[in-house]
């Protein structure tokens, strides 16, 4: 995996975002185990709680098309889409993630530029999440 040219991709993405009341810009880039990239960026709207996040969007895009296969997210935010820092996903976008991914491998990658980023797994970001194993009628504590 190419991490810069993820995190460029991500950077292109974010000028795409739609954020009249916030004005803080999200750009994400989501790698698919095919190899495929699905670019997103948040998307605001006048009431407020329709808003979906950059990571959302490149996940429901990637869906969307049929492919639900995940390796990797890089994301770059900030305000007036300045990354100067690091940009964590939010508790809707982490829960997104495990419907989709194996917390243990999937790397989400939050950068500032193409050089400076660290690599979390899904796992250390959501510790104890709960997923579709959880739902599942074979859990490992049922009888
Ligand atoms: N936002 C994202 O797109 N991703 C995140 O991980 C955090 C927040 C968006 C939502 C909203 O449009 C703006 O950033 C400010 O919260």
């Amino acid at each position: 995996m190419d991490i810069s040219a993820l995190i460029q991709q991500a950077l292109k993405a974010r000028c795409n975002a739609y954020t009249p009341y916030s004005h803080f810009q999200v750009g994400a880039a989501l790698l698919a185990a095919n190899g495929v990239v699905y670019t997103g960026c948040n998307i605001e709207n006048a009431a407020y709680t329709p808003t979906s996040c950059a990571e959302r969007t490149a996940f429901f895009k990637a869906v969307s098309d049929g492919v639900t296969d995940f390796c990797a997210i890089a994301i770059v935010g900030g305000p007036k889409g300045m990354p100067t820092r690091q940009c964590p996903p939010c508790g809707v976008c982490r829960q997104v993630m495990m419907e989709f991914t194996d917390p243990d491998s999937f790397q989400i990658i939050l950068a500032s530029d193409e050089t400076h980023y660290h690599i979390y797994t899904l796992r250390q970001l959501l510790p104890l999440g709960f997923g579709p194993d959880d739902v599942s009628p074979s859990h490992p504590l049922l009888p």
